[in-house]
């Protein structure tokens, strides 16, 4: 029947093409590759993949290839009698529970070698950031140079390059899970038990950062960046990030801060601007140099007037199930419903916290 002999075509044309999707995802030039690492962490973890990857595709060609020996020269012919029946063979009982033995420690001792290196810092007196996830977003603190206090940053990790940086992981809601494919591998962020890693950049650059445990309708929204830069520039930039936001000089601007520290749009109840005796909200995050940063909405889109002005007059519409007006009247209320006017003073108070 012809049915039936195409069926198996398609069957193979699917699997051909599933496996070229998969492969095409290990390709280096991915920002989110984790064959193109830059550091010692993800790196170590690459050496433990393909160790464990040739330890499998020995085992499987040397199974595969005993096996079809043994299938295709004791296949059952025409005619044959019973084959003879045995019991128990003691060299080869004892060979196949010491060859999977080895193959395991083989495996097993780097594997927890790698496990060990990856959790305790080579240097813990380097930098520490502590990262703290939010449905959906993430959170980073650094310590302050005077080491008093603590600088709150969001959705952009900047960090020295070619140093240790060692990270707490903590979550204010649900799980999620912290991962830099090419820096390191995943570590959760568990409610109320700190994990721990670390991180060292070998190049300066832009590093994709993704949420990596489901946290909810947003979890595939929950993207960061790392901006790994030399010494003197990361310095700058804690500096610069410490600093509280400035007043607005611009009448538009300066509207736009009242409304933002007003009870119409009520931005000031879920984030924080630095320096304002109003806006300490701890619900969203530090907008104090929001504008400094290349991306909103946690890496979703860029940080453009045009998109900053769309992600506040619809946030849903960008990030479905945002905090962001979710439960708020500014839609169904029309003495709420911010007006155009009133959006342009918003965005350009907000544009002025770099
Ligand atoms: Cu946070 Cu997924």
């Amino acid at each position: 029947m012809p049915s039936s002999r195409r069926h198996p075509r398609y069957l193979w044309a699917a699997l051909l093409i599933l496996i070229a999707l998969l492969t095409a995802s290990c390709y280096p030039d991915n920002p989110q590759s984790t064959f193109d690492t830059s550091g010692p962490v993800a790196q170590s973890q690459l050496v433990l993949f393909y160790w464990i990857f040739w330890a499998a595709v020995f085992v499987f060609i040397v199974v595969g290839t005993i096996l079809m020996y043994i299938t295709i020269k004791f296949r059952r012919r025409p005619g044959d009698p019973d084959p003879p029946q045995t019991h128990g063979n003691t060299p080869l009982e004892i060979g196949w529970t010491i060859a999977p033995t080895l193959i395991l420690a083989i495996v097993a001792v780097p594997t927890v070698i790698t496990i060990f290196d990856n959790l305790n810092s080579p240097d813990p007196e380097a930098l520490t950031v502590d990262v703290i996830g939010h449905q959906w977003w993430f959170e980073f603190r650094y310590p302050h140079p005077d080491g008093e206090s603590t600088i709150v940053s969001a959705n952009e990790l900047h960090i020295p390059v070619g140093e240790v940086v060692n990270i707490t992981l903590d979550s204010k809601d649900v799980l999620h899970s912290f991962w830099i494919p090419k820096l390191a591998g995943k570590v959760d962020l568990v409610p109320g038990n700190k994990n721990r890693m670390w991180i060292q950049a070998d190049e300066a650059g832009e590093y994709r950062g993704q949420c990596a445990e489901f946290c909810g309708v947003a979890h595939a929204l929950m993207r960061f960046r790392v901006f790994a830069k030399p010494r003197s520039d990361f310095d700058e930039w804690l500096v610069a990030e410490a600093s509280q936001a400035e007043d607005p000089i611009e009448p538009l601007a300066q509207q736009g801060k009242a409304l933002f520290e007003g009870n119409k749009a009520q931005c000031w109840s879920c984030h924080t601007v630095g320096g304002s005796s109003k806006s300490r909200g701890q619900v969203g995050p530090s907008l104090t140099h929001v504008s400094s940063r290349s991306q909103l909405a946690a890496g979703v889109i860029e940080n453009t007037q045009q998109n900053l002005r769309q992600w506040i007059e619809d946030p849903q519409s960008i990030k479905q199930g945002t905090t962001m007006f979710r439960d708020a009247k500014i839609y169904s209320d029309p003495n709420r419903k911010l007006s155009d006017a009133e959006l342009s003073a918003l965005v350009a108070y907000i544009q002025t916290l770099k």
